[in-house]
C-alpha cells in the first residue's frame, strides 16, 4: 500500500543512529517499521541508519533475525525495498562504555554529512534499558554529540524508550542527567501506544463532536476503564521483565497516558504544547492509592508457569496489574478510573470503555468504546427497538471500523509514526518529563506496597482473562 504523495509530510535529510539495533524492540517493531517508510518514500532520499552493536555482526545476519516484512503478504519481503533500505542502513561496531568511541562516532557523523553535502538532522535512538541509556546519554553529551551539525544548522535529538526510570527515583535521576546534556525541545520520550491511530483519535472525536463534551463527567459517566490484554507471554524477555512487571511495563506508561487523554481538559488548540499542558494537569490530579488502600484498589496476578520460565521459584513479579484510580477534579470526583493489563490472556484487546451512567427509569449503561486493537475503531452501545409487531427492545452497537471508513488510506504502524514525527520534530504523541513523573507517583505507593509481601499475588492459567477484578467496578 502506498500513501499518496501529496499526505506525505516533507522530512528533511537525517542521520538516525540506533543504539539497541539487535534488541528484541528493533527486531519486532523498529526494523519493519523502517521497512514501511522506506517502501512508502517517507525518508528523504539522503537518510542514513546507523545500527550501533557491541559485536561485529553482519548486515544481513541481522536482517534475517527480524520479523521485517510483517506488513507483506506471506511475510515476503519486497527486494527492491529491502536494496533502498540496504543502502541506507549500516551497521557500527561500538563499545558504548568507552569514552573514546563516542569521538571516533562524531567524526564519523561529520564525514556522512560532508559526503552528503548537505546539513543533517542528527537523531539518537536508544533502544535499551535505563541503566545503560543513562551513561550514553552523558557520553553522548560530553562529547559534543548534543551539538548541531558543524556547521549549526541542522537539529540533533534524542528519541528514548520507555521504561524511563524503574521506579520514581531512577526516573527523577535519568530525567536530571538527560537535562544536563539535552534540552526538553529535543528530546523524545517514546510511548508508542500514543502513536496508535485510535489513541491519536481520542482527542480528535472528543473535541469535534460536540454532543460528548456535555456529557463527560461525573454526572454522566459511571465508570471509565482503559484495558490492554495481551495474549503473548513475556516471549524470553526474561530479564527485562524480571525487572519491570505489568504494571511498570503498561500501566505506568501507555495506559495511564491514555487515560489521561480520555479524562483531561478540552486545550485552547489541539497543539503539541496545548496538549501535554492539559494532559499533564489531569495527571497531576490523578490520586495516588494511599498505602492502606492498595488491597481493595489492585489485583495483581501471574500466569501459571512463569516462575519456571525465569528460572526463579521466588518470583512475585506481576503480569497482570489491574488498578483502581480516581482524579481529584470537579468533573471527576467520584468516578472510578480502572486500568487493566495482562499477559498471556484470552486474546490480544486493547480499549477504552467510557461507561454511561443507567438512570432511574433506564437501568441500561450505554458504552462508548475505542477499539486500540485489534480492529481500530469506536463504538457506540444502544438500545433499539427490534423490528416486528412488539416492543421488544434490544442492544445494538454502533460502529466505526478503520478498516471499512479508510479502506484506501494507509495505516501507518505506530512506530512508523513514531520515527516520521521524532525526524521532524513533532513532540504531540511523545511524553514530557513532567508526565513521566506524574504517572510514577501514582504507581510507586502501589510498587512500595507490593514489594513488601506477594500474598494477594494470584496464580492465573494461560490462555483464560485471568483474576477476578469485578471488586474495582461499581456493583451493577
Ligand atoms: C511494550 C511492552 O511497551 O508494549 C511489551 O514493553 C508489550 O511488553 C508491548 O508487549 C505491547 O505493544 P503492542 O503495540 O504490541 O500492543
Amino acid at each position: 500500500m502506498m500513501m499518496s504523495s501529496d499526505r506525505k509530510p516533507a522530512l528533511e535529510p537525517t542521520i538516525l543512529s540506533i543504539f539497541g539495533i539487535t534488541g528484541d524492540l528493533a527486531r519486532r517493531y523498529l526494523l519493519p517499521a523502517l521497512y514501511n517508510l522506506v517502501k512508502n518514500d517517507m525518508l528523504h532520499e539522503q537518510t542514513e541508519i546507523i545500527g550501533i552493536t557491541r559485536g561485529d555482526m553482519k548486515l544481513d545476519e541481522l536482517l534475517s533475525r527480524v520479523e521485517l516484512c510483517v506488513s507483506e503478504a506471506g511475510n515476503i519481503c519486497d527486494p527492491v525495498v529491502i536494496k533502498k533500505l540496504k543502502a541506507m542502513l549500516s551497521l557500527r561496531q561500538m563499545d558504548v562504555t568507552k569514552p573514546i568511541e563516542y569521538d571516533q562516532l562524531l567524526i564519523d557523523l561529520n564525514k556522512i554529512e560532508d559526503n552528503h553535502g548537505v546539513h543533517m538532522n542528527r537523531l539518537y535512538y536508544l533502544s535499551i534499558p535505563p541503566n545503560v541509556a543513562q551513561p550514553i546519554i552523558t557520553f553522548l553529551g560530553e562529547h559534543g554529540l548534543n551539538a548541531s551539525c558543524p556547521h549549526g544548522a541542522a537539529n540533533t535529538r534524542l528519541l528514548v524508550e520507555k521504561p524511563f526510570g524503574y521506579d520514581i527515583t531512577s526516573a527523577k535521576e535519568l530525567i536530571e542527567a538527560t537535562s544536563k546534556h539535552f534540552g526538553e525541545e529535543q528530546i523524545f520520550r517514546i510511548d508508542h501506544y500514543l502513536a496508535k491511530e485510535t489513541v491519536q483519535n481520542i482527542l480528535a472525536f472528543r473535541f469535534n463532536n460536540p454532543i460528548f463534551e456535555p456529557l463527560w463527567d461525573k454526572d454522566h459517566i459511571d465508570y471509565i476503564e482503559v484495558l490492554a490484554n495481551e495474549k503473548i507471554n513475556i516471549e524470553g524477555r526474561v530479564n527485562f521483565y524480571e525487572q519491570t512487571g505489568a504494571l511498570r511495563d503498561l500501566i505506568q506508561s501507555h495506559l495511564l497516558q491514555i487515560l489521561a487523554l480520555i479524562t483531561m481538559e478540552q486545550p485552547k488548540e489541539l497543539k503539541s504544547d496545548e496538549i501535554h499542558n492539559d494532559k499533564q494537569a489531569v495527571m497531576s490530579q490523578l490520586m495516588a492509592v494511599p498505602a492502606n488502600k492498595i488491597t481493595e484498589n489492585t489485583v495483581r496476578g501471574q500466569y501459571e508457569g512463569y516462575k519456571k520460565e525465569v528460572s526463579n521459584e521466588d518470583s512475585s513479579n506481576d503480569t497482570f496489574a489491574a488498578v483502581r484510580v480516581f482524579i481529584d477534579s470537579e468533573r471527576w470526583k467520584g468516578v472510578p478510573m480502572i486500568v487493566k493489563t495482562g499477559k498471556a490472556l484470552t486474546e490480544r484487546l486493547s480499549e477504552v470503555n467510557v461507561v454511561f451512567k443507567p438512570t432511574d427509569e433506564n437501568p441500561h449503561h450505554n458504552i462508548l468504546t475505542f477499539r486500540i486493537q485489534p480492529n481500530e475503531g469506536i463504538e457506540l452501545s444502544l438500545r433499539v427497538k427490534k423490528p416486528g409487531y412488539d416492543d421488544e427492545v434490544q442492544p445494538v452497537e454502533m460502529d466505526f471500523e478503520y478498516g471499512d471508513a479508510f479502506k484506501k488510506d494507509y495505516t501507518p504502524t505506530a512506530y512508523e509514526r513514531v520515527l516520521v514525527d521524532a525526524v521532524r520534530g513533532d513532540h504531540t504523541l511523545f511524553a514530557t518529563a513532567g508526565e513521566v513523573l506524574e504517572s510514577w507517583r501514582v504507581v510507586q505507593p502501589i510498587l512500595h506496597e507490593w514489594s513488601k509481601n506477594a500474598n494477594d499475588l494470584i496464580i492465573y492459567k494461560q490462555g483464560t482473562s485471568g483474576p477476578d477484578v469485578s471488586s474495582l467496578y461499581p456493583a451493577k
